[in-house]
């Protein structure tokens, strides 16, 4: 049987309206990310990773093309059938952590949960076993505020895959953290995939090269396309 991809671009464009002047971010992206692997995207600051882990994440809609997410194709869905399917079938990581700075930690992973129509006590349950295998147990009862960024990190990956999705999109995941604690967020990362049932395929956009030891494949954007690095 061929090998799945989890993610296939055709042809996407994008741009924006910045004042009067039309910007092109993207212009024609034509990539397949296989299922199951790990994929490193790098690129030059502004070259359009987020943009197009955006468009990837159904969080906006390309100019022109199509995306397809998990044999979905984005442009065929609703606002709110997109949300439907993030909340379900895709974790978000990003280098700010992005926590609700009210709620606790063991508060900000349940939220995820109960959004994707989880009950409260699986919900309860499920967080309780993420939160332990993140090695954040004890901070569960703390706001964002009390803890390391390594942890707030943590935090947000207990939070991404507290849905068992499909794909988890990593938007410089380590952009705020030493050396040393990115390395633990990337060991987290392969810990947690170890020992899922089923496959998780991640994208992850890095400015750190030596990151990309972690992924199976590596890719550049430049001159708004993708292109495999090896
Ligand atoms: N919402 C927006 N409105 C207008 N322009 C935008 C918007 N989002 C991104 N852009 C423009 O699109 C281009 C690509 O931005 P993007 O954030 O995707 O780059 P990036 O590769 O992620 O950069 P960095 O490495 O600095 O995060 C930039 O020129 C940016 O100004
Ligand atoms: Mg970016």
């Amino acid at each position: 049987m061929a090998d799945k991809n989890i993610v296939t671009l055709r042809d996407v464009h994008h741009g924006y309206l910045i004042g009067k002047k039309r910007v092109e971010v993207l212009h024609g992206v034509d990539f397949a990310f296989p299922e199951d692997k790990w994929c490193c995207i790098l690129g030059a600051s502004g070259s359009g990773k987020t943009t197009l882990l955006n468009l990837i994440g159904a969080l906006e809609k390309c100019d022109s093309g199509t995306i397809e997410v998990d044999n979905r194709d984005l442009s065929q869905m609703s606002r709110s059938e997109c949300a439907k399917f993030r909340a379900g079938s895709i974790g978000f990581i990003f280098q700010s952590y992005c926590l609700l700075p009210e709620l606790s930690i063991r508060e900000n992973v349940m939220i995820a949960a109960r959004l994707n129509g989880t009950s409260a006590k699986e919900a309860a349950e499920k967080t309780d076993s993420l939160l332990d295998k993140v090695g954040l147990s004890h901070r569960k009862h703390h706001r964002p505020a009390e803890l390391s960024g390594g942890e707030q990190q943590r935090a947000a990956v207990a939070r991404a895959l507290i849905n068992d999705p499909a794909l988890l999109l990593a938007d410089e995941p380590t952009g705020n953290l030493d050396e040393e604690t990115g390395n633990a967020i990337m060991e987290l990362f392969c810990s947690l995939r170890a020992e899922r049932a089923k496959p998780l395929s991640i994208i992850m956009i890095t400015h750190n090269r030596d990151l990309c030891r972690y992924a199976d494949l590596t890719a550049e954007l430049s001159g708004g396309k993708l292109n495999c690095k090896n």
